[in-house]
């Protein structure tokens, strides 16, 4: 049907005769002559209708937007002074000769252009058109692209391709699990996985030795840009390995897909981290290396000061108090001042204290805050000296515990530095590692996994059980530009150690039995030492298009609220289909 992609077609068919398809993007009646600019995945090309062939030009003058039509006719170079050097195309025209119309279009609920200002929910709900968009066009093109050159790097090194169930039991990740409900076992549910995690490992204990999969995941969990509850992982295990040879073997795979899709070089080295390095200066595990604010440690200088906000969170072992130092901060209004506070107020900040140097020249008169007052001189000169703090600059300070200091300040930091201009260019990827094993879940009194409980402690069953606040996992996460983009661990292969991180996460042994007994059981037949990872892959195409959200980078992704306009999904069954399925439905509460 055709010869060309629209696309495609440039000065170097000049005089040949091409036959294009696609859908017309904008149809110009010139008076006598009609420009249509013909679209298709691969670009747009002009096309000319002259009145002297009456019987194309009637149908030409037919054409109505995103009408799809086959056109050929003979490419020429467009007269002086009409080219477009920003396209490919943009120097030739294509003269009509023939023109059929494959179908026609009802007019369209918004533009095809990638300055759309409609509203997410009707993008989503006529998603097939949002996707002819140019922008989505290509979005979903680079990532086929990198999913293809991911398979080609894995298979190059031996790694197998193996599909896990989706008709499964819980994964344990953290997430609530979206249930299937069994029509042949009433009354049983299954639930899809969070992640193949359990699978993978059966796998290394299967002696596959190097699995890979591009694993549909679901999780049940609060959605926001980064987050869906349907996504795609690369999800990646291999036995007879450890942490350095896995990050630097996923080290590669990062700079072979950068270079061969994006043509960016990624560092010859990630840098690692210590999870306690990534906190203490950045206030956060994930964080953004292309800012270049940290927070200064202020809390050992703050313990004998008049002021409660400062010297109560000095004196308690979880408390924190820091400082994030803004470089020629001091031109902040009092209202964006207002206006960060308030945003440190949505991760629990009670407030943001600051000062503004002035003058430095006088001293404390130099100086403008409205907690200056309750700190002596030496606190002062301590809070200079240690965040370097210029004339012209301004220091925000956070004291709470240690969690809400790090959320809000780590959060101030990235919003200041994008306000302020201060993001750096490039690509800054970091390993962050030596991860707690465990954290205490303060509202449930007890220890969770960070990662996950399969992932290795550092250490023996002893040290572990000893002292669990202290232990460090054999995990890691591969940040770039403050996003998470995948983690993974080394994990346990020994069931003793599997028992005891199980039971010090307060899973007894029959429950353990019950949600992973299988597991328990693989790991006394011959289990290998074994590690892995995961990769989102809508966060990685997110950050390589540009995108702001991995609704961008998804063909057919969910609202905030997890539902789907396009298919008005979910929706309800019938009564016969609940009844199949052993279910009954609960009546709202209203009318209960
Ligand atoms: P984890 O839970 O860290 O690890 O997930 C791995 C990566 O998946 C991405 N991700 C998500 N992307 C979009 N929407 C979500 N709701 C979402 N949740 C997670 C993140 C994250 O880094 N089984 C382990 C991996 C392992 O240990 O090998 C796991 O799933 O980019
Ligand atoms: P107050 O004594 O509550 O009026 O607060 C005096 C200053 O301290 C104000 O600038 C507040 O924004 C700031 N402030 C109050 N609580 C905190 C806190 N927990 N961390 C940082 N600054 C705070």
């Amino acid at each position: 049907m055709r010869s060309h992609y629209c696309g495609h077609v440039d000065e170097s068919l000049d005089g040949q005769e091409v036959e294009v398809c696609g859908w017309v993007h904008r149809r110009r009646d010139h008076g006598g002559v009609i420009f249509v600019d013909l679209r298709d995945r691969e670009g747009m090309v002009q096309v000319v209708y002259d009145p002297d062939l009456l019987d194309v030009f009637a149908t030409a003058e037919r054409v109505r937007n995103e009408f799809v039509l086959r056109c050929k006719g003979k490419v020429r170079l467009r007269p002086e002074g009409t080219q477009n050097s920003n396209m490919r195309t943009g120097k030739i025209e294509i003269l009509g000769k023939e023109l059929e119309i494959l179908n026609r279009s009802e007019p369209l609920p918004f533009q095809i252009e990638d300055d759309t200002d409609v509203s997410e929910e009707v993008r989503l709900r006529y998603r097939y058109l949002d996707l002819r968009r140019p922008e989505m066009q290509q979005r979903m093109q680079i990532r086929a692209r990198v999913i293809r050159h991911l398979r080609n790097f894995l298979n190059d090194r031996g790694f197998l391709e193996i599909e896990t169930p989706f008709l499964t039991k819980a994964t344990p990740e953290g997430a609530r699990d979206y249930v299937v409900p069994s029509r042949t076992h009433q009354g049983k549910f299954f639930a899809l996985p969070q992640s193949p995690q359990l699978f993978k490992q059966l796998l290394m204990m299967s002696g596959m030795d190097r699995y890979y999969q591009v694993a549909r995941c679901f999780r049940d969990e609060d959605l926001r840009a980064d987050r869906q509850p349907e996504f795609t992982q690369l999800d990646i295990e291999a036995s007879f390995i450890n942490e350095d040879q896995i990050t630097n073997l996923m080290e590669d795979m990062m700079r072979d897909i950068f270079a061969h899709v994006l043509e960016a070089p990624l560092p010859q080295q990630f840098p690692r981290m210590t999870y306690a390095e990534a906190m203490h200066r950045y206030g956060s595990d994930k964080p953004d290396l292309r800012i270049p604010l940290e927070l200064v440690e202020l809390t050992d200088l703050m313990t004998a000061v008049d002021f409660k906000v400062f010297s109560g969170p000095a004196n308690d072992p979880q408390g924190r108090i820091a400082a994030i130092h803004v470089p020629d901060g001091g031109k902040l209004s009092r209202k964006e001042i207002d206006d960060y506070t308030k945003f440190v107020g949505i991760y629990g900040a009670k407030g943001l204290a600051y000062i503004k140097v002035n003058d430095l020249s006088q001293g404390r008169e130099g100086l403008q805050s409205p907690i200056l007052k309750f700190l002596p001189d030496e606190v002062v000169d301590g809070i200079m000296s240690r965040t370097n703090a210029k004339e012209g600059d301004l220091v925000f300070f956070g004291a709470d515990k240690a969690k809400i200091v790090n959320e809000s300040l780590g959060a101030l930091r990235i919003k200041l530095g994008h306000d302020l201009g201060l993001v750096e260019h490039g690509w800054r990827p970091l390993w962050v590692v030596d991860f707690p094993m465990f954290e205490f879940d303060e509202k449930d009194q007890r220890w969770v996994a960070l990662h996950h409980p399969f992932t290795a402690p550092i250490g023996s069953v002893q040290d572990v059980a000893a002292d669990p606040a202290g232990a460090l996992s054999r995990a890691y996460d591969m940040v770039l530009n403050g996003t998470e983009v995948g983690g993974g661990s080394i994990r346990i292969h020994n069931s003793e150690m599997q028992s005891e991180v199980l039971s010090l996460l307060g899973i007894g042994a029959e429950e353990a039995r019950d949600k992973f007994g299988f597991l328990l059981d693989a790991l006394q037949f011959g289990c290998p030492p074994h590690g892995g990872i995961a990769f989102g892959l809508d966060r990685l195409v997110m950050l390589m298009t540009g995108a702001q959200s991995i609704r961008d980078v998804m063909a057919f992704p969910k609202t905030q609220t997890a539902s789907c306009p396009l298919t008005a999904a979910p929706s309800e069954i019938g009564v016969a289909h609940l009844r199949e399925l052993g279910l009954r439905q609960r009546q709202p509460a209203a009318t209960e």
